[in-house]
């Protein structure tokens, strides 16, 4: 029997159901990665009070967008099979996921490492503006995905770079990211000056 869409706001049920379509048993991009950026993407879904609708999309990007990974490289090879790949999963596990909800998590998977803010993003790829929400509403629900993936870079000693965040609410989830990831000291000193520009793409 297939699953009802609400399980993706479950984390403790979706789990096991998504695991088995990771194509590697990855510790730095798997289920812990997944269950962080799930979290603060709900968190800055309620900061921007986002529909059911949108938050299905911050919901399945958090579940989905490392699963085609490999390995545990730098590379956007992942981002781009990550995109299709998520229709093989939903047609898999679930009765009918709304087509246009699909379209949009499939784009914010494909460019989820090109380490631009949604603002960027938009002007770079302008064909993409074709999908079939309003730019408003793409703005939060693309800017909540990627802010949640890269709120996690914590966890790999990378300070999120405010030039690539997209949404206004991200520092406020700062604070429980580096406390779930034990790097609170992060805090104090970011050293954005010593990372790597390279790394701000590692998601
Ligand atoms: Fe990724
Ligand atoms: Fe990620």
């Amino acid at each position: 029997m297939k699953a009802e869409t609400s399980l993706l706001f479950s984390p403790s049920r979706i789990i096991p159901l998504i695991k088995p379509f990771a194509k590697c048993n990855s510790r730095v991009h798997g289920v812990a990665h997944w269950a962080r950026v799930y979290r603060f993407g709900m968190l800055l879904a309620d900061a921007l009070g986002l529909s059911e609708k949108e938050r299905l999309v911050v919901a399945l990007f958090a579940w989905t967008h490392d699963l085609a990974r490999n390995d545990d490289l730098h590379g956007r090879e992942h981002a781009k099979e990550g995109a299709d790949y998520i229709r093989q999963i939903s047609c898999q596990l679930f009765e009918n996921f709304p087509e246009d909800i699909l379209d949009i998590t499939s784009i914010a998977i494909k460019y989820h490492s090109h380490g631009l803010n949604v603002e960027e993003f938009l002007h770079e790829f302008p064909l993409e503006k074709s999908a079939a929400w309003p730019r408003a509403s793409l703005l939060n629900v693309w800017g909540c995905c990627w802010d949640a993936d890269r709120l996690d870079l914590l966890r790999l000693n990378i300070f999120p770079d405010d030039s690539r965040m997209s949404t206004l609410y991200w520092k406020d989830i700062l604070p429980l990211a580096a406390k779930l990831n034990k790097k609170t000291d992060m805090l104090d000193k970011p050293n954005l000056d010593e990372q790597d520009d390279e790394n701000s793409w590692f998601v």
